[in-house]
This record gives structure tokens, C-alpha cells and sequence, in this order.
């Protein structure tokens, strides 16, 4: 298992070029399962999860290419509707298949994929709506099994906003009979890139982005030619990266009106961010001021940037209070931050974090995707060594971090094989 290890202290300085999306291309490549032919996706990012999905959409028959940043799936010959545990258990998002396999085999065999590192995560409200689309949906072994002749549209209120709830909904009515309406949508940026993906399919969704969802279903679909959006959640890693160590970078492809309730927080915390060459400039003052966040479905703070801000914040002055609503058990990265010399208390869904003069290096241990990102940032302040073990989390929602930092200034590489 590889390790990153960095030596702390240096302000990050330059520009640096965000990739594609990894949750828009997810649903968007599973979309491709919805027609005949050949899709072309632009801009892929050359991630662990992304080879999972193409592995699994091989193993049902399609075949998935890649040359360069484009990636090709052509689903003509799925002959095996089905997502089997092995590859569900390493990636929830396998679950996004479930929608479109109904939608056009009729049938689909998707394993349940259970607890994560942050939480129980169900999909009741996946199953929910498919069985208003009219699908028969039996769990058994550990699966769930889908049928339905040809789904019909319905109205379907979400309890509560879920991302690929939404995303596999919309990707199964775009195949049903006469017209869906999805309520409590979640507004994500990737839901609006999948509806415009479908769209191009000759899919006819409308609203995506805002709460309401309207899709009148078609008989048929197309293969898409897209680009993806570049990846919101990256480009706040690196605007938080410049942010902990005090220094000015130009962060390229990142969008404000992704970013909106992250770019607050930060320049409340005493950053200057302008639109700058395509992207966003943030210029971090030496040490950031305390400030308090919720995390919220879009448009509000988001979960996938919590534990890289609550980075920020050790080293701020003053305290800071953190609540997280979305997952559970999100807070997985405070303990090896403490181990850096962080003062935290966690209680229940809320962190108070005491800024503290200087973090200092020390052997951590990444447990997911985002607190592995957590701890790289703290190890871009603290002083001395930090090693981030088990990076494979990293690897599974960031393309060459360690070289973006790296060209940004920092000293910080990768070590092959360390042990964890
Ligand atoms: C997506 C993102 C993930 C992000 C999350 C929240 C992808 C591939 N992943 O995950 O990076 O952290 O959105 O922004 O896009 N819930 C239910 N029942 C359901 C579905 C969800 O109770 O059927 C709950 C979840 O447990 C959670 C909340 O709803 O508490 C939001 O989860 P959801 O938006 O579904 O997350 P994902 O789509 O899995």
C-alpha cells in the first residue's frame, strides 16, 4: 500500500488545473447503459472508482475503453444485468446501475451495498421509487432483484434529497412510459450534468439542478458524446490546501457557482477568492480566523469538503464549530488530526475545533475518501514529517494530488509499498 509523505511549512504558490468530476461521471457513464452504441465521455479522470465502474459494466458485457482522458463504453451487448457484491462492497455508487438496467433490460440484479465508513447509507429511497415506476423490486441474499415490463411515470417525493437517488430516478424515467415528476431532488451540480447528458441522449428532463424534476419518458435513447464537468469537490481541496498553508494559487476550471457555500466559509475565514484565468484565485492570510459550518445537501456547505475546511480551521484563531447533518459518521479524520497536535472535542454531530499555533508531522492513518485529503492538508502545515498511510482511499476521488501539490510548491511525494 503506498503512503504520501510531506514535509510541512511551505505556502503553496502558482496554478493548478482541476479535473474531471468524479460523482458526474459516475452516473454519466452508467447512463450508457441506457442505449445501444457507442457513448464518448471527454475529460475522465483516471481514478479507482472509474475503473471500478468500467469493470463492472464490463463484467455485464459492455465494452469500456479509455485513451488518454476519453473513455468510450459501448453497451450493445449487455447480456448480464447484474452488479455482484465484490464490486458493489468497493464502490456504493456501483448501486447506479440499478435504474438503468430496469429502464432498459426490464430486469436488474444489484448488490445491496451496505454500511461505509461514514455511515449506513440506505437506498430506500431508490427502491422506493422504482417501485412507483411499477418495477418489482424482492431483496433477497443480499440483493436487490428489479423487474418490470416497462416502467410507468409517476409522481415521487424523496423523504429527503439524495444525489444518486435522484441521479438513478431520473436515468430510469427517461425510459418509462408518459411523464415522472421527482420532488425533494437533491441539486447537486453532478444531477444537472447527468440530466444534461441524457438530454443529449434524447432524453427530455427538465428542472434538474432545482428541486422538481420533470422527465417525460421516451421509447428510445441514443449514444451520448459529452465533457465532463470539472470535479467542485478537488478544486475546494486545493482552494483549502492554499488556505492552511497561508498562500496564493490560482485554482483553473474551478466554478463559484459550484462552490458557492464553501467560498463563503473560507472567505469568512479571511481569504480574498476572485474569478481569475478561467478558474478561482485564492489569496490565505498566515493563519485563517475561527469560523462555525453546517453541512447541507447543495447549495449549502458540503460533506465532501467538511474534514479538508475543519484542517483549515486546527491552526485558525479562535474556535470554531463544526455540525455535520448529512452522514453520521463523518468525523473519522478528527482523532489522527488530534494526533498532529489538534484540539478537537467531538459531541454527537458537532466538533469544536481550538486553533492551535502549529500542527507538527506524525504518522496518520486515512480511513476515507475525504479524511485522507484531511490529513495531506494538515501535513502541508505542520511542521516536520507527516506520513498519510492507506492511500488508496485518496486515489479513489483524486487524480496526482500529490503532484498538483507538488508543482504548487509543496514537498510532499509518494512512497510505493510502505506499510500501513
Ligand atoms: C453522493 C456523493 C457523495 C456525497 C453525498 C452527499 C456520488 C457518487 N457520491 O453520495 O460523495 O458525500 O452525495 O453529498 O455522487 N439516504 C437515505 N436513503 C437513501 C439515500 C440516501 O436515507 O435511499 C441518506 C444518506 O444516508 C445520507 C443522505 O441521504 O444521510 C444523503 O445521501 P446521498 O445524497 O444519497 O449520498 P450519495 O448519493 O450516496
Amino acid at each position: 500500500m503506498d503512503a504520501i509523505e510531506i514535509t510541512g511549512g511551505r505556502p503553496l504558490s502558482g496554478e493548478v488545473q482541476v479535473s474531471g468530476s468524479k460523482n458526474a461521471t459516475l452516473p454519466q457513464i452508467a447512463a450508457a447503459l441506457l442505449a445501444p452504441g457507442r457513448s464518448t465521455f471527454r475529460g475522465v479522470p483516471d481514478l479507482a472508482d472509474i475503473r471500478t465502474l468500467g469493470k463492472l459494466l464490463g463484467h455485464m458485457g459492455a465494452r469500456v475503453e479509455r485513451d488518454g482522458a476519453t473513455v468510450y463504453v459501448d453497451a450493445d451487448r449487455v447480456a448480464n444485468p447484474e452488479a455482484p457484491y465484490e464490486m458493489v462492497k468497493t464502490m456504493r455508487a456501483s448501486v447506479l446501475v440499478l435504474g438503468p438496467l430496469v429502464a432498459r433490460f426490464g430486469r436488474a440484479r444489484v448488490s445491496l451495498p451496505g454500511g461505509c465508513a461514514i455511515g449506513a447509507r440506505p437506498i430506500d429511497q431508490h427502491l422506493k421509487g422504482l417501485q412507483l415506476l411499477g418495477a418489482k423490486i424482492d431483496l433477497a441474499h443480499g440483493y436487490v432483484e428489479a423487474q418490470a415490463a416497462r416502467l410507468r411515470g409517476a409522481t415521487i417525493l424523496f423523504d429527503l434529497p439524495t444525489v444518486t437517488g435522484t441521479e438513478n430516478l431520473m436515468m430510469a424515467a427517461a425510459l418509462a412510459e408518459g411523464r415522472t415528476v421527482l420532488e425533494n431532488c437533491a441539486r447537486e451540480p453532478e444531477v444537472a450534468a447527468l440530466a444534461d447528458a441524457l438530454n443529449a441522449m434524447g432524453a427530455r428532463i427538465q428542472g434538474a439542478g432545482s428541486s422538481v424534476v420533470t422527465i417525460d419518458g421516451v421509447n428510445s435513447l441514443r449514444p451520448m458524446d459529452i465533457q465532463v464537468i470539472p470535479d467542485r469537490i478537488e478544486a475546494g481541496t486545493l482552494l483549502a490546501a492554499a488556505m492552511i498553508t497561508g498562500g496564493d494559487v490560482v485554482v483553473r476550471g474551478a466554478r463559484p457557482e459550484d462552490l458557492d457555500g464553501a467560498l463563503a466559509k473560507m472567505r469568512e475565514a479571511g481569504a480574498r477568492i476572485s474569478a481569475e484565468r478561467g478558474g478561482l484565485r485564492i489569496v490565505a492570510p498566515e493563519r485563517p480566523d475561527a469560523v462555525d459550518f453546517i453541512t447541507a445537501p447543495f447549495p449549502g456547505f458540503p460533506t465532501d469538503l467538511q474534514a479538508q475546511l475543519m484542517a483549515c480551521l486546527t491552526v485558525a484563531r479562535g474556535a470554531s464549530r463544526v455540525v455535520e447533518t448529512v452522514f453520521e459518521n463523518r468525523f473519522m479524520h478528527v482523532q489522527e488530526l488530534v494526533r498532529m497536535g489538534a484540539d478537537i472535542a467531538v459531541d454527537g454531530h458537532t466538533a469544536v475545533v481550538r486553533g492551535v499555533a502549529r500542527l507538527s508531522g506524525a504518522p496518520v492513518m486515512a480511513t476515507d475518501l475525504r479524511a485522507s485529503a484531511s490529513l495531506v492538508l494538515a501535513g502541508l502545515r505542520a511542521e516536520g514529517k507527516t506520513k498519510v498511510h492507506r492511500v488508496y482511499h485518496l486515489d479513489r476521488g483524486y487524480e496526482s494530488l500529490e503532484k498538483k501539490l507538488a508543482a504548487l510548491g509543496a514537498n510532499v511525494r509518494r512512497v510505493k509499498g510502505a506499510l500501513a
